[in-house]
Formats: C-alpha cells, sequence, structure tokens
C-alpha cells in the first residue's frame, strides 16, 4: 500500500513526480505529496489529503523547480486522512516517505524523545526523526543503524538536507524497485513506474540503501560494502499503461482478457500437450506431491477455489484453499510432500508472501503464480509461473484473474498427464477447450450490452445475493466481490442449497438476485432454487448457457445466454460475464471505479 517515488536526472521533477504518482495512485489515494531539491539547493515539500490531481493543483501556483525529488501517494494507516499526516514527513535534517508499517513506533518516540516535534500522528514521522537522532553527517551509516531499530515492514525514500539532490531509500518487505537510463535514475514502488524511461530494472535487495543521484546509482549492503545489483527486464511494452481510449483501466482490462489469456497459455502448449520446462518446474515436482495447498487473498483466493474444484473433480488431488492471512494461525498440515503454491497478480501481498515463508519453513515445495515479474512472492518461491496479464492498473482483479485460472487449467492438465490419470489424448482435448476460452470471452464482450440492461435493475439496491452450486460458487464468490468493491452494494454470494438453512429469510421482493447455472450436473437442482427465492418475490437475472433449456423465461427479469464449452471452462466466460456486470453497476453509479474508497491495489500491510 502505498505508492512511492523518486527521482533525479535533467527532467524538470515536478511533472515527472506527479505523473508518476498517478500512474502509481492505485496503491493508495488518501492523500499525495512530494519534495524536491529546489534550484536554490533547498528541500521543499508540497502535500494535501485527496488524490494526486489535488496536489497538482496547488503546484500549479508554486514556482518550485528542480531535478531531484520524491513523491508518495497514500493509504492511511497511521492517523487519519490528513494534510498533516499526508507524507513526505520532515524531521530535523531529514526528510522522507515511506510505504509499510512501523510496529515499534511508539517505543522509538518514547525511546528517542521525539514528541516534541512531531507534527503528525504518524509512524513514519517517528521513523524521520529516529534517522535525524543518528544522523551525524553520514546518510547511509544513519540509514543502517536507524533501520536496526526499526520493526515492522517500510520502504523508505529519504533526502537529506546536506545532500539535497541526492536521494537515498531502503527497504524491507515493501517493494522498491530501480531503473537507471540516460533520462535519469529512478526509484519506485513498482516496475510499471520505473519503466518509463528504460525497460532494465533492479529490485532493491532487502536492507540493502541505494544512493542515487543525477551521475550514479549506488548500491550498499548493511555493512557498507558496494554491491552489484542484478538487472531484469521487464517483459511488457512500455506504452501498455493508458486507457486505450476507455474511460476506465477496468473495462480496458476486461477487454484484453481474450488476449492476455492466449498469450499464457499458448508458449506453454508443446504438440497438444501442457509444459512448463521453460519454467523449470519438473514433472518430479508435480508427481510427487500428495497434497496441494493454495494461499492468497481475495481474487487470487477465488482463482485458487476453482483450481481446488479442478483438483478435486480432474485429478482427485486433496487441495486446500487457503485465506493467506490465516494461515499461518490455523497450524496448517504441511510436510515436504506438499506443494504450496501461492497466487498473487502483484507479488507484493504481504499476507501471502508470509504465508509462503511459513511454508518453505515447514518443509514445503513452494510454487507462486504471478504477474509482476520479479515480485518479492516470485523471488520466494522454489519454482515461478508468471501469467501473461500485463500490467493491471484497476484496483479491481480482472484479467489478473482470467490468467491465473489459465495456469490453474494448465496445471492440471500436466499433472493429469504426468500423473496418469488422464490419457495423451484426453489431455489433449482438455487443452484444445482450454484454448476455445479466449473464443467464448470474444461471445460474451460481443453481447455486453445486454449485460448493461441487466445492471441497471441493480442500482438502487441495497443488498443483492448470488446464487449458485458447485463450480458455480466458485465463480459467484468472485463475481459478488466485484459488486462489493466498486459498487458499494451489499452484496453475498450464497451457495444456493444452504439459502433455505437460513439466509432465504433475507429474500423480499427487493433482493436482486443473480443466479448461475453452467454446470449440467447442478442444473436442475440450481433451478429449484432459483424458484424458491422467485416464490418470494425476488426478481433474478439469471446467467446461464446457450444449450440449457430453461423455460419460462418470462419468470426471470432478465437471462444472459453464455457460449456453451466443456463445463469446467464454463468459468472463464462466465466470469467475464461478472465483471462487466459490476462495472456497469459502478460506472452508471458515478463512482470511480479503477479507485473503490478505502482500497488499494497492492496490499502490502498485514
Ligand atoms: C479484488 C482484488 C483483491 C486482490 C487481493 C490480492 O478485485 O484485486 O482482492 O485479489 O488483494 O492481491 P494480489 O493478487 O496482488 O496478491
Amino acid at each position: 500500500m502505498c505508492g512511492i517515488i523518486g527521482y533525479t536526472g535533467n527532467k524538470d521533477v515536478t511533472g515527472m513526480l506527479l505523473d508518476t504518482l498517478e500512474m502509481l495512485e492505485y496503491r493508495g489515494y488518501d492523500s499525495a505529496g512530494i519534495a524536491l531539491c529546489d534550484t536554490d539547493g533547498k528541500i521543499r515539500v508540497v502535500k494535501c489529503a485527496g488524490r494526486v490531481k489535488g496536489l497538482r493543483n496547488l503546484l500549479e501556483d508554486s514556482h518550485i523547480k528542480g531535478n531531484s525529488g520524491m513523491g508518495h501517494t497514500r493509504w492511511a494507516t497511521h492517523g487519519g486522512v490528513t494534510d498533516q499526516n499526508a507524507h513526505p514527513h520532515r524531521y530535523g535534517h531529514i526528510t522522507l516517505v515511506h510505504n509499510g508499517i512501523i510496529e515499534n513506533y511508539k517505543e522509538l518516540n518514547d525511546k528517542y524523545q521525539l514528541q516534541d516535534m512531531l507534527c503528525s500522528e504518524t509512524d513514519t514521522e517517528v521513523v524521520a526523526g529516529v534517522i535525524n537522532h543518528f544522523y551525524n553527517g553520514d546518510p547511509i551509516d544513519a540509514i543502517r543503524r536507524s533501520v536496526m531499530k526499526l520493526k515492522g515492514t517500510f520502504a523508505l525514500v529519504i533526502m537529506f538536507d546536506d545532500f539535497p539532490d541526492t536521494i537515498f531509500a531502503i527497504r524491507n518487505v515493501s517493494p522498491i524497485v530501480v531503473s537507471s537510463s540516460e533520462k535519469g535514475n529512478i526509484l519506485a514502488s513498482d516496475v510499471a513506474a520505473v519503466c518509463q524511461f528504460s525497460k532494465d530494472y533492479f529490485v532493491l535487495p532487502e536492507l540493502h540503501t541505494i544512493m542515487m543521484n543525477r551521475e550514479s546509482v549506488k548500491l550498499y549492503d548493511l555493512s557498507g560494502e558496494i554491491v552489484e545489483p542484478e538487472i531484469l527486464t521487464a517483459d511488457w511494452e512500455l506504452g501498455q499503461n493508458g486507457k486505450g481510449g476507455f474511460p476506465f483501466y477496468m473495462e480496458k482490462e476486461i477487454m484484453e482478457q481474450p488476449e492476455v489469456i492466449q498469450k499464457t497459455i499458448e508458449g506453454r502448449i508443446l504438440d497438444g500437450l501442457p509444459c512448463f520446462t521453460e519454467e523449470e518446474v519438473t514433472d518430479d515436482v508435480l508427481r510427487d506431491c500428495n497434497r496441494i495447498c493454495v494461499v492468497a487473498c481475495g481474487t487470487a483466493m477465488h482463482a485458487g477455489l476453482v483450481g481446488q474444484v479442478l483438483a478435486h473433480s480432474v485429478l482427485g488431488i486433496h487441495m486446500d484453499v487457503e485465506l493467506a492471512s490465516e494461515f499461518m494461525y490455523a497450524d496448517p498440515v504441511i510436510d515436504d510432500q506438499t506443494l504450496v503454491i501461492a497466487i498473487s497478480q502483484s507479488g507484493e501481498t504481504i499476507d501471502t508472501l508470509e504465508a509462503l515463508k511459513y511454508a518453505k519453513r515447514a518443509g514445503a515445495i513452494t510454487l507462486s503464480i504471478i504477474n509482476v515479474r520479479g515480485a518479492s512472492i516470485a523471488r520466494e518461491s522454489d519454482y515461478v509461473i508468471y501469467t501473461y496479464a500485463g500490467p493491471e492498473v484497476a484496483v479491481a482483479s480482472t484479467k489478473a484473474y482470467t490468467t491465473q485460472l489459465a495456469v490453474l487449467y494448465l496445471l492440471t492438465a500436466r499433472m493429469a498427464f504426468v500423473r496418469g490419470i488422464l490419457c495423451e489424448d484426453d489431455v489433449k482435448t482438455f487443452i484444445l477447450e482450454l484454448q476455445q476460452t479466449p473464443w467464448a470471452i470474444r461471445q460474451v464482450i460481443q453481447k455486453r450490452d445486454q449485460i448493461h440492461k441487466m445492471a441497471r435493475r441493480v442500482l438502487d439496491a441495497r443488498d443483492t445475493f448470488m446464487i449458485g452450486r458447485g463450480l458455480d460458487y466458485s465463480i459467484l464468490l468472485e463475481g459478488s466481490l466485484k459488486l462489493k468493491e466498486i459498487s458499494y452494494i451489499h452484496s453475498e454470494a450464497y451457495a444456493s442449497g444452504e439459502l433455505k438453512h437460513g439466509t432465504i429469510a433475507l429474500i423480499t421482493d427487493k433482493t436482486p438476485v443473480v443466479a448461475m447455472v453452467t454446470q449440467k450436473r447442478l442444473k436442475d437442482k440450481e433451478m429449484s432454487n432459483i424458484r424458491e427465492v422467485c416464490a418470494r418475490g425476488a426478481k433474478v437475472m439469471l446467467f446461464t448457457r446457450e444449450s440449457f433449456e430453461i423455460g419460462g423465461i418470462d419468470e426471470w427479469s432478465e437471462v444472459f445466454e453464455l457460449p456453451d464449452l466443456e463445463d469446467l471452462f464454463m468459468v472463464l466466460p462466465a466470469s467475464v460475464a461478472l465483471q462487466l456486470f459490476a462495472y456497469y453497476v459502478s460506472a452508471d453509479k458515478g463512482f470511480d471505479v479503477d479507485k473503490p474508497r478505502n482500497l488499494a491495489k497492492v496490499v502490502t500491510v498485514e
């Protein structure tokens, strides 16, 4: 959470910082601020509560100018959303921005007697105070001594009054990536932000200090030795970040799904069979584990639930899907025969990262499914399979989810093959069906006006239910999360057979119900459950498949027909239909679809 940036170069830093902060705003948008070295060599800070747009307006009337500076966009943790709590914070000779949480900030405050000079309620200002305490003219030494005292997670970008055109940074867990080119040296919270000048970048190793000015970038370990960074190359196009003519990133990202799913699967199919040789995921790993456990959060966890259905129904292997934030507190049963799969778009979600580390300590084999190259979770894992979703900017995840699903289908197929569960021909048939999914998604997208019409029916609703069984229920859990997070309508996904055990009491003629019916063996039972809610006056919007005879269309408020695929693959077109549904509700209600309230794209606090 929180987006940070530091830049030194030959560009005017103000516009550059503001543009990059706008790019990073998906990480938090409670407040924004910058600090820069002005032409007189003094560090100036401008900050305010609210969006980067507000900061831009504020800066329009100022005449500060410079070539080195840093910026921050905040997701509030300690202290409310106020101008004072906005970063950067200044204390003595130190100005800094921070992403993360300092758990022992109260003790530090007491120990170093900082309170008299504090202006905010943040943990960050205390860190500035601690660095100021240790500063005796040597920034690297002050940073090193200070971070030894910090407990928690942090990515810090620091400026010292005595070295106003030099940017320093250090991190523990929270990400910082760095890129260098003739246009300047830049560091930031994510790859998309630093790769505006060059595709080459490196991940700042934990507890290493970076010192950069216009001429050079130097990396030091904690003992003060210079370290050579490991350069990586971003594999997405630099120009991929715009909205592409759509009003919101979310719409653009929904539309991109056929293409990115295809990209994610095609390079991993050889002679009709799935293969992970490039990722060096050996068949032994997939054959020898006797249990699988997925750890993930939110949408990524919902992808895991679909993976669970695949593992059970195709492979007959036990798979647990655990909320990463609960994992280590549930005393999970793990050993060296357990394959733990971490799923994460950002690869930085701290709950997932900590769960993965816990699993490693317990001896598990770890594999991660990640979108952002070189992210922390990828680096911690024994094996990594990247999704090719490209940068996902909208806070609500869409294309990252469906590409995660694509990888799970491929993994299931490879496992079925190497374990001799499916014969070669059956695996090839499974893969052929997976290759049909981009086509099926295109069909849904083509008929999106119908979904828009359905969405208009829930604009005034306070609560909605989404009902279905089996795989349909897993799809709805994700569809319901999408609706909640961007439209602020309370929505509950419910296993439809369970309704009558209590929750049906909430169904009235004011409760719109979304029903999903895509699975042949569940259809009749699902239809009975739907009729039960209709009998209580509910207005039902039904998502089903073209080939299903459902009869009595008049009974339903609206019906959307999904293109036919084999049951297991209906997840993909159905999920895209629900993404569009949530999107239209939010857009029609006039919300900022890409930046729903209280949320951030990358969740780096526990
Ligand atoms: C919802 C959403 C979140 C994320 C979750 C995990 O639309 O995007 O629920 O899925 O915060 O994030 P990652 O995948 O980055 O680990």
